[in-house]
């Protein structure tokens, strides 16, 4: 439905060399797909979406929508083939001047509809996004989140069949962005709308996207289906993301401690990943019995992602340094993902 195609863009720098914002991207999304982009500041994230309705151009590579190239269209056929991709920002882009209706009224006006249908419309669109109450206040008498209610109404007001979102959540407190997320969700369900979203937070990846990429300085580096991304994210940026959004980072003073190389006295501080159905406590019991390897568990936290639970644990492992390495492998062939963080002194992290 939405393909992007080996996707270049090298922004011109008068002052300098030519800034390289994308570098050769390659996405297919599905027709009623949530996907999701996530990368750090610079990353390009902005330029990707505006070049998927072509708002940029591409230096190079084609931009498929529904198999037609935008990239080869003239100017007229461009416009007729945005109409069906809606778009929201984070600040909103609404019309200070007009009243909510008035607002979402306005890329109707252009379609040449009649003032009785384009009420028509207006009234259905205001009850879909909660907005009836709302309809003759001006911009500046709503809330942030009624603002993006606004914008979420516009940018479906020509019934598109793709919603292009930049960062449309990032300046909501987090109680406005769920609603605005579930309203986004409800709008892909009912609509079969397909979801092109970016965000520099992975909070908002998890809530509704059903795949998400990462990008870093301009290339894609991972692309997974969200439970996959959250539980066994690869690349080193994508592990940081994600555990910074379980909030399981370690303690400070464990990190401080933490050896890279296992010592005579040391053992393994590990985190340990439990996907799905699988629950933590069966595999520790088998630790123990099978490989008389006690688990000190530090941290535990058990995350919802979609109707799948993800349980991150960070334990000590303690027992014979052969059995250890045993234990682990058995844990692996239970499809645990384990990953050792580092070595620690066993005294140490019981007495702090
Ligand atoms: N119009 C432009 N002209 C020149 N350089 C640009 C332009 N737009 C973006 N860039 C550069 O391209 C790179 C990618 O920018 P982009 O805005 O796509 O990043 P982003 O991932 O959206 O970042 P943020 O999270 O801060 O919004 C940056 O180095 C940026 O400075
Ligand atoms: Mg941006």
């Amino acid at each position: 439905m939405i393909e992007l195609k080996q996707i270049h863009k090298t922004y011109p720098n008068k002052n300098g060399a030519p800034i390289i914002a994308l570098k050769g991207i390659d996405i297919k999304i599905e027709k009623g797909e949530i996907y999701g982009v996530m990368g750090p500041s610079g990353a390009g994230k902005s330029t990707l979406i505006r070049t998927a309705n072509l708002l940029e151009k591409p230096s190079s590579g084609s931009v498929l929508i529904d198999g037609v190239d935008l990239t080869t269209l003239n100017t007229e056929a461009l416009r007729r083939e945005r109409r069906n991709m809606g778009m929201i920002f984070q600040h909103f882009n609404l019309l200070s001047s007009r009243t909510v209706a008035r607002n979402i009224a306005l890329p109707l006006e252009l379609t040449g509809l009649s003032r009785k249908e384009i009420k028509q419309r207006v009234d259905q669109l205001c009850d879909l996004t909660g907005l009836s109450t709302r309809q003759n206040a001006y911009p500046h008498e709503l809330s942030g989140g009624q603002k993006q209610r606004v914008a979420i109404a516009r940018a479906l007001a020509t019934s598109p069949k793709i919603l292009l979102s930049d960062e449309a959540t990032s300046s909501l407190d987090p109680e406005t962005t769920r609603s605005i997320l579930e309203l986004l969700r409800g709008i892909n369900r009912e609509l079969k709308l397909t979801i092109l979203l970016i965000t520099h937070e992975m909070e908002v990846i998890k809530r509704i996207c059903d795949r998400a990429c990462i990008l870093d300085q301009g290339s894609l580096i991972e692309e997974a289906p969200v439970i996959e991304l959250f539980s066994r994210p690869k690349t080193p940026l994508a592990k940081k993301f994600v555990l910074s959004s379980l909030h399981i980072d370690l303690p400070e003073a464990l990190e401080a401690q933490l050896l890279k190389e296992p010592t005579e006295l040391s053992v393994p501080l590990v985190r340990l990943t439990f996907l799905g159905k699988k629950a933590g406590e069966p595999v520790m019991v088998s630790l123990l019995k099978k490989f008389n390897v006690t688990t000190n568990i530090l941290q535990a936290q058990l995350n919802w992602v979609h109707q799948a639970s993800i349980g991150v644990s960070i334990c000590e492992l303690l027992g014979q340094r052969e059995a250890i390495v045993q234990g682990i492998q058995f844990i692996q062939s239970e499809g645990i993902d384990v990953e050792i963080l580092g070595y620690v002194n066993p005294s140490a992290t019981l007495n702090s």
